[in-house]
């Protein structure tokens, strides 16, 4: 009978009986994915594991110390949080094509990694959040995305030069699934709910080169955003939402001076697999409130647009 607790209660069997005594390390991003796997074997070996939280300087905000509260604070797993951030925007300087941007910020990540996973002795196993439909879709002819996607995250390139073992719990369950065991296992809602958001961050989210201010500015207008749409309750109506921060430059009026600054798109889609969207279509009220926030609170934005493309044939991101 499948209920989330046979799951776990399986689970963890199976990985005590797989790991032994051994220790495993856990690249944690704070997605859905790894944040289960980390609870799951914290419950089945706790100290034997060790989880590396990489902060690339371009998560959203207050993501790094939400992670570290969730996992090391509440539930007592030991959690390394690598402050990478100048590594990252130090590697991204110059660089405006996006998949350049992409792989950099991949190959960096593992870099990144590495070093601290090297520092660790004696671990045997490398623990992934691979789920079903990754291991169909990089066993299928995709063009590929998914498995960029998880080569990247999941950190794909480590367990040779490491000679880690694989343990991947997560490999027989949909998304679905994996979302109810995590409520199980005490995963803050929020968290285990939480829209999806790609393993690049917002470095495809700021068109174009990546600065720091870039950055700063784009974490607090979707925060605004994302705010908002818990507040009046449209959070779990839409699929996925957030902002983009766009370069060029466009006048404003703020007080009496002219402003010349960047611009903000607002994104939120409905979607079943993602592969089609329809763009969301939030109340105008609601909007506006969020333009006025962003333009009264963020500094240096001077516009606010909502983007009304589907997919097709826009894609989701904006790159
Ligand atoms: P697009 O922009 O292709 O996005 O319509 C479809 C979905 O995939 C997410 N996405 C990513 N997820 N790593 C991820 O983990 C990535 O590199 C990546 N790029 C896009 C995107 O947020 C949307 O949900």
């Amino acid at each position: 009978l499948w209920t989330p607790d046979n799951i776990i209660e399986d689970s963890l069997a199976r990985l005590r009986a797989q790991v032994g005594g051994d220790k495993v390390l856990l690249g944690l991003s704070g997605g859905v994915d790894s944040s289960v796997v980390a609870a799951l074997l914290h419950r089945a070996i706790g100290d034997q594991l060790t989880c590396v939280f990489v902060d690339n300087g371009l998560l959203r905000l207050g993501e790094g110390d939400q992670v570290m509260s969730t996992f090391a604070r509440h539930m007592g797993v030991r959690v390394i949080r690598v402050d990478a951030e100048e590594r990252f925007l130090g590697r991204l300087k110059g660089v405006s094509d996006p998949e350049r941007k992409r792989k950099i910020i991949g190959n960096t990540f593992i870099e990144v990694f590495d070093d601290e996973a090297s520092k660790l002795q004696d671990v045997k196993w490398l623990a992934q959040g691979t789920i079903y439909p990754d291991v169909i879709e990089s066993a299928g002819s995709k063009t590929g995305k998914a498995r960029v996607i998880k080569s990247h995250h999941n950190v794909g390139g480590l367990p040779e030069e490491m000679n880690l073992k694989l343990v991947e719990p997560l490999r027989e369950l949909f998304k679905d699934e994996v979302r109810k065991i995590g409520v199980e296992l005490g995963l803050p809602y929020e968290m285990v709910y939480r829209h999806p958001f790609p393993g690049p961050g917002l470095g495809v989210r700021i068109l174009g080169e990546v600065h720091k201010d870039y950055a700063d500015t784009l974490r607090q207008a979707d925060h605004i955003f994302i705010e908002e749409l818990r507040r009046a309750d449209l959070y779990d109506q839409v699929s996925q939402a957030f902002a983009v921060f766009l370069p060029v430059r466009s006048v404003g009026v703020v007080g009496d001076n002219r402003l010349y600054a960047p611009v903000i798109a607002l994104r939120a889609v409905e979607t079943i697999d993602f592969m089609t969207a329809r763009w969301a279509h939030l109340p105008y009220d609601f909007l506006d409130l969020v333009c006025r926030r962003i333009a009264n609170e963020v500094p240096n934005v001077s516009r606010v647009v909502y983007d009304i493309t589907g997919k097709p044939p826009g894609t989701i991101e904006w790159e």
